[in-house]
């Protein structure tokens, strides 16, 4: 018997690669995200430009009101005053209606993108192998999806409107401030280098306490999720951690509040820098001003005025932008985050052109053809030179120890990995030239873990076809032997189920899983027989929903009762990724080779069928290893009452 591990000798395909965040990202590609919207982002730049025009207009009528209406070389001109007024209020108000319009059009701008990403993202993880999902870094996806977009447009709505407006607000208020006397502004851009170093001090201590504050978020909400699920509860509970636990999550709760607090001081200390050197600048321009008047300058109070006015306009946007720059710096990273999960290339795709199958004439001839399979960055080859065919009617179960490669042999057969070398064909065609759909429809595939989703059990058995009858879903629910369980609920079929719901035991799980794949009726079945410990009651149904699965299909099963390995037209021995003893039952049994030794190692040497008083067999093939030490008296006794 080989025990040699499978060689290394084929391709070793690699995990899908994940770009790193800043390789991903580029400007171009965030630019592109909007390029189906260019006709809004037209409109949200018009209205920036528009507000920040609008907004030097008021201070420059200042200048007006002071030198020609209230105190002009004629005296007070009471009917200039009125005009300018009414002008200036009706600027202010033209303002507010631009700004208003404005963050409604850079909102729906920054929605529309942002469904656009997230539709995409999810549409492409879809497509992503099972090698994408078993990774262990995937257990940040959810927060990829939501967060990360969401926070990509927050800074696309915010960040980039802001750099826009601010930096035009900006340009237009030097401008005016220029034409009212350069002087003055002269001495005030004399103050930005002061000012923006303050505020970057204080900004950059500022950044940091954030960083710190999200790392420790995501600390905490780790601990929570890792130790508040049932199952990290339940072991937190066997092994007597809790108040571990407890401690770790108050020393990071208590982490989180002195940052929190840092960084609102902080917070506060920025603002009061920004309202110092704001308060700080005029006074500077009277004092400029002064000197200016001394030097012979013609300077008019209304200029002073209009001029001290516009140089809020000037500070307030330098202080925005210089947040906005670091807002920057983060979108980047997210935005790199996102793309670089777009940019995974799907390692199984449809073929070009895929063969579609006939659903009515497929017969379902399964063949493996000298399959060897490498798991993406596992270091040995899982399968070598696998080769067999399950013909249309058959029952072929593989059986051999843990690990040895038969839930690997099943995958395959469903595409949900593609063979390194050698072909799996359905009715002479390769997988990889099938239509998904095709593939879909022909094989049905009931795994160890059955998965029921938050909805009702409708929903779960008729997940393959939505469009099954109310009679065609009761009678896969009485065929998989769990139409009577359900009917014990309340509310019957409506009975909702899964995360969110009432949940069955293992047993139960099972038997709806059954029942959807008897609904979609494929004509290949692939069974990963539970190994989990069942009741026999329970086993001995999913035995009969079992049988009525088989019948009529192609089957492959990893099989652990005996009553499915015995009923098997072919058995397959997996050891070591290769099948290294095929036949029947009774010929393996005779050729006292692994097999044998498998069936005496799981199944104990002695006759296990008892004949009961009444003249039932026992050991209905409900074995398992510990089943044996049961007494037979005991064992028909239940059986009886069953
Ligand atoms: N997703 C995976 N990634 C890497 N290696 C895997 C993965 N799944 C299974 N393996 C490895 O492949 C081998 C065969 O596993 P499996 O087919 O599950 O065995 P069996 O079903 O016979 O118990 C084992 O060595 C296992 O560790
Ligand atoms: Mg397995």
């Amino acid at each position: 018997m080989s025990d040699s591990p499978v060689s290394a000798r084929h391709p070793v395909r690699e995990a899908p690669k994940i770009a790193s965040p800043s390789e991903a990202f580029s400007w171009r590609r965030v630019a592109a995200l909007f390029a189906p919207n260019r006709g809004r982002v037209a409109v949200v730049a018009v209205l920036v430009v528009v507000g920040a025009v609008l907004g030097i207009v008021n201070p420059l009528l200042i200048q007006r009101v002071f030198d020609d209406a209230l105190f002009g070389d004629a005296g007070l001109d009471l009917g200039l005053l009125w005009t300018l007024v009414i002008v200036m209020v009706v600027v202010a108000i033209g303002s507010g209606v631009v700004g208003v319009v404005q963050t409604i059009q850079t909102n729906a701008l920054g929605q529309v993108v942002l469904r656009r990403l997230r539709d995409r993202l999810y549409q492409h993880l879809q497509t992503l192998s099972l090698s994408f999902f078993s990774g262990a870094r995937t257990g940040d996806l959810q927060s990829r999806l939501s967060s990360d977009v969401s926070s990509a447009q927050n800074a696309v709505t915010t960040t980039l409107s802001s750099i826009l407006s601010n930096g035009i607000t900006f340009a237009s208020a030097l401008v005016a401030m220029f034409l009212l006397s350069w002087q003055l502004t002269a001495v005030t851009l004399l103050a930005i280098p002061f000012f923006v170093l303050a505020t970057r001090a204080v900004g950059s201590r500022r950044e940091k306490y954030t960083l710190e504050m999200q790392a420790e978020n995501a600390e905490m909400s780790t601990i929570t999720q890792e130790t508040l699920s049932v199952s990290g509860v339940t072991l937190a509970k066997l092994f007597g951690r809790q108040q571990r636990e407890i401690d770790r999550f108050t020393a990071s709760s208590e982490k989180l509040s002195a940052t929190a607090q840092r960084q609102q001081v902080i917070g506060q200390a920025f603002f009061t820098v920004v309202q110092t050197f704001l308060g700080i600048t005029p006074i500077i321009a009277y004092l400029a001003a002064g000197y200016a008047l001394d030097g012979g300058t013609n300077l008019t109070a209304g200029t002073i005025v209009a001029f001290t006015t516009l140089q809020n306009r000037l500070f307030f946007p330098v202080a925005r932008m210089l947040e906005t720059f670091v807002e920057l710096q983060s979108s980047r990273a997210l935005f790199g985050r996102i793309f670089s999960y777009l940019d995974i290339e799907p390692d199984i795709v449809e073929a070009e052109h895929p063969v579609r199958l006939d659903a009515d004439s497929v017969s379902g001839t399964t063949a493996f053809d000298n399959v060897h399979f490498h798991y993406p960055d596992a270091a040995v080859a899982s399968l070598g030179d696998v080769t067999f065919t399950a013909e249309p009617g058959q029952l072929i179960a593989f059986v051999g120890p843990s690990g040895a490669g038969k839930s690997t042999i099943l995958q395959l057969v469903a595409r949900l990995y593609d063979p390194n070398e050698g072909a799996v064909n359905i009715d002479g065609i390769s997988l990889r030239d099938m239509s998904f759909e095709s593939l879909a429809l022909t094989v049905g595939f009931v795994t160890q873990e059955s998965y029921l989703f938050a909805g009702t059990l409708r929903d779960n058995i008729s997940y393959g076809r939505p469009d099954a009858t109310e009679n065609e879903v009761v009678e896969a629910g009485r065929a998989a032997a769990i139409h009577d369980r359900i009917m014990e609920f309340e509310d019957g079929y409506d009975t909702v189920v899964g995360e969110r719901g009432f949940r069955l035991s293992g047993g139960e799980r099972q038997r709806i899983a059954i029942a959807r794949v008897l609904l979609s009726d494929p004509r290949v079945l692939v069974l990963d027989e539970a190994t989990s410990a069942l009741d026999t009651a329970s086993e001995r149904r999913i035995q009969e929903a079992l049988g009525e699965l088989i019948a009529g299909r192609t089957t492959l099963a990893v099989a652990h009762r005996l009553s499915t390995i015995q009923a098997a037209d072919v058995i397959h021995v997996v050891d070591h990724g290769r099948i290294i003893e095929s036949g029947s039952h009774d010929e393996l049994l005779a050729q006292s080779g692994a097999y044998a030794a498998l069936y005496r190692e799981q199944f104990g040497d002695g006759e296990v069928e008892t004949e009961c008083a009444d003249g039932t067999v026992l050991a209905d093939g409900s074995l398992r290893p510990h089943d044996h030490a049961r007494t037979d008296g005991e064992a028909c006794r239940r059986l009886a009452r069953a």
